[in-house]
């Protein structure tokens, strides 16, 4: 991490110590180091908790990742990015991914975007687009025109 945006923090990051229980609650879930996206979905549903706080956990307290594997994959920052949306991201993105699927969701501790939070990075044929920072209608129209 190297800079922070000029503007104030509009969200607070989910503590530490809920996210690795959250993790230990995903490493049941997983196979072969893998958590399919819609059973993590399904299993935030079934906490009441929402799915961006179990995808921040994957990144953060454990050494999985989020399946299934497609060609484009969407990276988004869930380190310090969260104080400024990066969470609003992730659940835009699972809502789009039960719609119509198309990308897998990878989150990241930082994408060296920091100043420019929240930050996401599409990669896939095209190469890799920026999005710092992101916006729901950003992710939107670079996904539409990148996987259809
Ligand atoms: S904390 Fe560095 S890009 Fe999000």
């Amino acid at each position: 991490m190297t800079k922070l945006p000029t503007r104030s923090p509009t969200h607070e990051d989910v503590p530490i110590g809920r996210l690795s229980s959250m993790g230990l609650e995903l490493e049941e879930i997983a196979d072969d180091e893998v958590v399919a996206i819609d059973a993590l979905a399904e299993l935030a549903e079934d906490r009441g908790r929402p799915a961006s706080h179990y995808l921040a956990a994957v990144s953060l307290a454990t050494d999985l990742k989020v399946g299934p594997d497609a060609v484009t994959s969407v990276r988004v920052c869930v380190g310090t990015c969260q104080r400024y949306g990066a969470l609003d991201m992730l659940d835009h993105l699972v809502t789009r991914w039960g719609k119509s699927g198309g990308f897998v969701i990878a989150p990241v501790s930082c994408l060296d975007q920091c100043d420019k939070a929240p930050a996401c990075e599409i990669h896939g044929p095209h190469g890799k687009l920026v999005l710092a920072p992101t916006t729901a209608a950003g992710l939107d129209e670079a996904l539409d025109s990148l996987t259809s």
